[in-house]
């Protein structure tokens, strides 16, 4: 480590894929300097020596970040860990804590982003405009199995309004939805624009449509089950942009085969750290749960990728080498994470 006034940082950077290398190193040449090293190796137990030298390790939502890496990662000399991400549900707080590692994060880049993808999966399983345009690229201009229906009128519930829900609540009143939300602290905002808030039981019936839009605590782990999706109307459409592990998957299966769940839009899944962000086209995938869903004509599945816009990444950058040199320079990174989850 440099002396006072420099401040030049080794970081070890994990998952990292051609945009991270070159949004991160725009942002670094621009504002910091520090000496970057990119791994597209996922952080493990088995990758974590790749650490070895650098003072902060900068992560994403799939690398490992329980104990036995934390552990290790403090060993090698590493005091930081800033996560690229907004959620931090994969880092063991309490261990970080343990092995005097700070983690931090980027609490807010662009809510829009995926406020906005939640809307593109409304949009696109409604509409089925993926289905239309392999029909029409296969010369079938039939329109029996494209029905949709008026987003105009109908009920959204959001569960979680922070920074994306409160966004997208917006988005939905532009559309001339009627909605209506769950959350420990409602957001003053969407009250004043008349968003009605709800305990979950009832916002789960009332719904038309329902989207997570919480963070993975505790609380909210498997909060949409076999006990959720009863309460659901008939037909629902039911999104999750937020983490996987908030809907149990069997039951949302079990609710699709009843008919119960009407059409499902995923862009996170429970196991995704096993597929997502790679590309598995020429192999066999082994998780039979998600190769189900992948059956039903009614879902719709992205791979994460609500926060992939230029404005999210550039932000994101921005805000994660800014967060390096403060821990640098002030001992204490802009943005730690909030000591723990709801
Ligand atoms: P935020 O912290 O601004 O808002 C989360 C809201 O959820 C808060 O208002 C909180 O009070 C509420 N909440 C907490 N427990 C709840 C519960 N039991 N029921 C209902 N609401 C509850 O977070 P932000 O920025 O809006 O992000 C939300 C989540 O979206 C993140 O935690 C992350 O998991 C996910 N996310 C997904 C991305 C993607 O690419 N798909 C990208 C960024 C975030």
């Amino acid at each position: 480590m440099s002396g006072q006034g420099e401040q030049i940082v080794h970081v070890a950077i994990f998952s990292a894929k051609p945009y991270d290398i070159s949004f991160l190193t725009r942002a670094n040449t621009a504002q910091a300097g520090h000496h970057l090293h990119f791994h597209a190796a996922r952080l493990a137990t088995g990758t974590m020596a790749l650490a070895q030298g650098a003072e902060a390790i900068c992560a994403f939502v799939n690398d490992r970040l329980g104990r036995p890496v934390l552990e290790g990662l403090a060993a090698a000399g590493v005091r930081l860990v800033a996560l690229r991400s907004a959620g931090y549900n994969h880092v063991d707080l309490a261990a970080a804590r343990s092995v005097g590692i700070e983690v931090c994060f980027v609490p807010s880049y662009s809510p829009h982003a995926v406020a906005e993808h939640t809307l593109a999966l409304i949009l696109t399983l409604n509409r089925k405009t993926h289905r239309a345009w392999a029909r029409v690229r296969e010369g079938n201009f039939e329109l029996d199995g494209l029905m949709g229906f008026d987003l105009y009128g109908k009920t959204v519930g959001v569960i979680g309004t922070g920074r994306i829900g409160s966004v997208l609540a917006q988005i939905l009143l532009g559309f001339g939805c009627r909605v209506i939300a769950h959350d420990p602290k409602p957001d003053p905002d969407c009250l004043a624009r008349g968003v009605a808030y709800l305990d979950i039981a009832p916002l789960l019936s009332a719904s038309d449509i329902i989207t997570l839009q919480c963070p993975l605590t505790e609380r909210t782990h498997h909060l949409v089950d076999d006990r959720a999706v009863a309460r659901m109307k008939t037909g629902v459409m039911l999104i999750n942009t937020s983490r996987g592990a908030v809907i149990d998957t069997s039951a949302v299966i079990r609710g699709l085969k009843s008919g119960r769940i009407g059409s499902l839009g995923l862009d996170v899944y429970e196991e995704e750290g096993e597929l997502f962000f790679e590309d598995l086209s020429d192999r066999i995938i082994p998780d039979d749960v998600f190769a189900r869903l992948l059956t039903f004509p009614n879902v719709l599945i992205t791979g994460h990728q609500g926060f992939f816009t230029t404005e999210a990444l550039t932000a994101i950058a921005e805000t994660t080498l800014a967060n390096i040199t403060a821990f640098e320079c002030d001992g204490a990174a802009l943005h730690p994470v909030p000591d723990r989850q709801m």
